[in-house]
């Protein structure tokens, strides 16, 4: 059985405010942190041990997610004084990391729909060094373009090209040889995407591409983290993790977690979620948003496609469009 390896270390820097005390795979999608979501599609292929590979603010996950038995998985961390880059983090959790079962190492900011277990059977049938989820986007220029030949084989890895060749990218699910991991130099910063991948390449090793292009969705900008949200919500992308006695009520417009307090007369709308122990008082009106445990929103506030962060209070009648609410600021997203 294959083994997992998260990657939950980055910056986040795209999502400030929010990012500034909660790393970006532990803010709330549809109810859960987004790392709940990723375990859950892990654990449904079968995988059941994973390390979490943390840097920035990495004491944020062990509270949360403890030993992992609550979730019938076994969850271990490994944590790098300085980011190694996703190469170098990938070496460092390995070192966790026993067996020589095929390693599967995820983005850790991705919601996907993808078949997973087809892929790490792909990835064994093919004898394959690594085996890449791929999917096709309109605009490539910010991911890693991975074209490959008719036989399924990958020609080039080329990170952020500013004129893609392809639209077919890297999606940011890996299945690794267990071998080829554990040849990443060790405590320095490596980056797969800039060297590992294109060095194997290049050396004529067996990387294939694993084409697949359900549903697909990196969550690392503002917009992106709302709609990841509504999409999991509307049953747009499959929502794994949201398991029956973690939820109040659902629907495709709304998504109640047990131990939140909505007034009767709010309207929550919009594919929102409210997560355990939020609190919305009479009146407010909720459209496609993301209100994080512990946030309140007062009465009679009118709030649309924002996020209201852990924490944070929002006033009566305030009204509040495109933005990111924490407990000490408000910030505007771009449009
Ligand atoms: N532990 C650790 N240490 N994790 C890291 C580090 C690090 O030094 N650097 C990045 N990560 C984690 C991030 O937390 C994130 O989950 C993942 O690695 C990818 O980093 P991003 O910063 O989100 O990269 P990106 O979105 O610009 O590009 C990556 O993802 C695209 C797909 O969404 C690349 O893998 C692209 O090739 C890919 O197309
Ligand atoms: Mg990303």
């Amino acid at each position: 059985m294959a083994v997992g390896i998260l990657l939950v270390g980055g910056f986040g820097t795209r999502l400030m405010p929010l990012t500034k005390n909660t790393p970006k795979p532990m803010l709330t999608v549809a109810g859960l942190p987004v790392t709940e979501h990723q375990l859950a599609m892990a654990k449904a292929a079968g995988i059941t041990t994973v390390v979490l590979a943390t840097s920035y603010l990495s004491e944020v996950f062990i509270p949360y997610f403890g030993d992992g038995s609550k979730w019938g998985m076994k969850l271990l961390y490994a944590v790098e004084k300085e980011p190694l880059g996703t190469g170098g983090a990938i070496g460092n959790a390995a070192k966790l990391l026993t067996g020589d079962e095929s390693i599967v190492v995820f983005n850790g900011d991705v919601l996907s729909s993808h078949n997973l277990k087809q892929q790490i059977q792909e990835h064994e049938e093919n004898n394959a060094d690594v085996t890449l989820h791929l999917t096709a986007v309109e605009d490539a220029r910010a991911y890693g373009c991975v074209p490959t030949d008719s036989d399924g084989r990958v020609t080039a890895f080329l990170e952020k090209m500013d004129n893609p060749i392809t639209n077919t990218i890297n999606a940011g699910c890996y299945v690794f040889k267990s071998s080829i991991v554990n040849s990443i130099p060790k405590d320095t910063v490596v980056s797969v995407e800039r060297q590992t991948f294109p060095e194997l390449v290049a050396r004529h090793g067996r990387v294939f591409g694993f084409i697949d292009d359900s549903y697909w969705l990196d969550i690392g900008t503002p917009k992106a983290l709302l709609k990841g949200s509504v999409d999991l919500v509307s049953g747009v992308a499959k929502a794994l993790a949201l398991t029956p006695e973690l939820i109040a009520s659902h629907s495709p417009q709304r998504l109640i977690m047990k131990g939140a307090q909505v007034d009767p007369t709010a309207r929550i709308d919009g594919g929102s979620c409210i997560s355990h122990g939020a609190h919305v008082q009479a009146g407010a009106l909720i459209d496609g948003c993301i209100v994080e445990a512990g946030a309140r929103i007062g009465q009679g506030a009118a709030i649309k496609n924002s996020f209201i962060a852990a924490g944070a209070h929002v006033q009566n009648f305030a009204q509040i469009s495109s933005s990111f609410v924490t407990n000490s600021e408000i910030i505007h997203i771009p449009q």
